[in-house]
């Protein structure tokens, strides 16, 4: 059969309900027309993001009601570890209560001053925790990975020459760690082959200078692999995975996205002196280190989920969901970063409304149209979220504008898709009439969470 269905059925419903045109106005207007702002209910299609949204599955459940609470050394805990030791072969396992947590003791512990931390694209909140913590967050996508266009296999690889060129000039001593982030979120969800994060591990070797991955969404990764990394198409994703950790001196993960749960993360290692210094800030920041920030029904349902986002059935599915959109937008000619994310697709606002200058926030303007012309919820992965703000005030724009639609997990029907592109195509046609923005109100770190905006007349 041609149709790939989705390899599960429902068994408890959620009502959706789509408030009018001029409700979703007001409703924008109240919330400073900054779609975090917006309340849930009015968000008909919530395509925010894939983190935490997800449906739990039967066994998921069954699984919660074993959930062990005791404080230390429960039966949960023990699935838990034993799950993601089966998976990284990594020794020493710390659950948090999601992945910004794991991020903020990784860099609280092993960051100084002036250290430089390099990535492919580091995450927002990756890249507030290491600046947080006194160190430079620096970007070291392979150019490909910043050509919105580019229809190839791997735009998520880190530029190997960049590496080596940024440990030679700041010197091995100011780089406390490398990270590399599977899939890269940030420019637009694309994938790391294993090929690439070999060849990073042999220039971080050469200098002794620690990999950690953020871990995230290493299930898609794991799947983009076997689909298009030679030599892997006959390898199961399980041991996909187990490849990728091999790699991997410790790394962060959010269980809200490949855990398939709905809170929850974990900071993993080899070194025992790291485990130790992480071990103290856990349980300071998190809890005892045998429950984190979770309680023991999490720790069931992410050792759980874990394993269900490495069956085949499911990634082939979602991945089909991606396309389904992706082969529309393709079709109608409308501006996306090619080929689709494992988890979003991303519309590039750049092209989408190229009469709006980067100044004046080209992905908000698109985002919001989107939300006032059906009630779906997008988020912008642009200069809000990632622009540069200097001493002075200054801002240097993102290097890509775009507007993410991320689809939770087994969450949204094909019905659910087919009205989303409808919205779209429509905001396409008058796309001419969408507004720029400016900010009114900022806070200092992660802006986009929390600014307000005028629109632009
Ligand atoms: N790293 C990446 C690549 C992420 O995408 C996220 C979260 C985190 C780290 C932090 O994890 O939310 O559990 O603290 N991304 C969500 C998103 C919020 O919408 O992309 P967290």
């Amino acid at each position: 059969m041609r149709t790939i269905i989705e390899p599960f059925r429902i068994k408890m419903t959620e009502p959706l309900k789509l408030i009018s045109r001029e409700e979703r106005i007001k409703a924008l207007d109240k919330a400073y027309h900054n779609v975090f702002l917006l309340d849930a209910e009015d968000c008909c299609v919530d395509l925010l993001t894939d983190s935490g949204t997800g449906a739990m599955s039967v066994q998921q459940w069954a699984a919660m009601m074993l959930g062990d609470e005791s404080y230390a050394g429960s039966k949960s805990w023990k699935k838990f570890e034993s799950t993601i030791k089966k998976i990284t072969n990594i020794k020493y396992v710390l659950p948090t209560h999601q992945g910004r947590a794991a991020e903020s003791i990784l860099a609280q512990t092993r960051i100084t001053q002036g250290d430089i931390i390099p990535n492919n694209n580091h995450f927002d909140t990756t890249r507030a925790n290491i600046e947080f913590a006194g160190a430079q967050a620096v970007d070291l996508v392979c150019d490909s990975g910043l050509d919105a266009k580019l229809d190839i296999p791997f735009k998520g690889n880190m530029d190997v020459k960049k590496l080596e060129h940024c440990i030679t000039t700041h010197g091995r001593e100011k780089i406390p760690f490398c990270m590399i982030t599977v899939t890269n979120n940030t420019g637009g969800g694309q994938p790391v082959s294993l090929e690439n994060i070999r060849n990073i591990k042999a220039v971080l070797n050469k200098f002794d200078i620690p990999l950690v991955i953020d871990a995230c969404r290493f299930a898609e990764n794991a799947y983009f692999i076997k689909e298009r990394e030679a030599g892997y198409a006959d390898r199961s994703l399980l041991e996909i995975a187990q490849e990728l950790f091999s790699y991997a001196d410790a790394a962060t993960m959010s269980c809200k996205k490949d855990g398939l749960s709905n809170i929850g993360g974990f900071l993993i290692c080899n070194n025992e002196q790291w485990a130790e210094e992480f071990k103290n800030a856990l349980i300071m920041r998190e809890g005892f280190p045998t429950y984190g920030g979770l309680a023991g029904r999490d720790l069931e349902a992410i050792a759980v989920g874990l394993m269900e986002a490495l069956e085949l059935d499911y990634q082939v599915y979602r991945h089909a969901t991606v396309l389904y959109l992706s082969d529309r937008l393709e079709k109608t000619g409308i501006p996306y970063v090619r080929p689709a994310g494992g988890h979003a697709v991303f519309l590039d606002a750049k092209e989408f409304v190229p009469h709006i200058p980067q100044s004046q926030y080209p992905g908000i303007g698109l985002v919001n149209s989107i939300y006032i012309e059906g009630g779906v919820r997008g988020v912008e992965l642009g200069s809000v979220m990632f622009g540069r703000i200097d001493d002075s005030g200054k801002e240097t724009p993102a290097a890509l504008e775009l507007v993410r639609l991320a689809f939770p997990r087994r969450v949204y029907t094909q019905s659910h898709f087919d009205y989303l592109i409808e919205v779209i195509e429509e905001v396409w046609k008058n796309r001419g009439s969408i507004s720029g923005y400016q900010i009114t109100y900022q806070p200092k770190y992660l802006r986009h969470f929390s600014c307000h905006f005028k629109v632009i007349r």
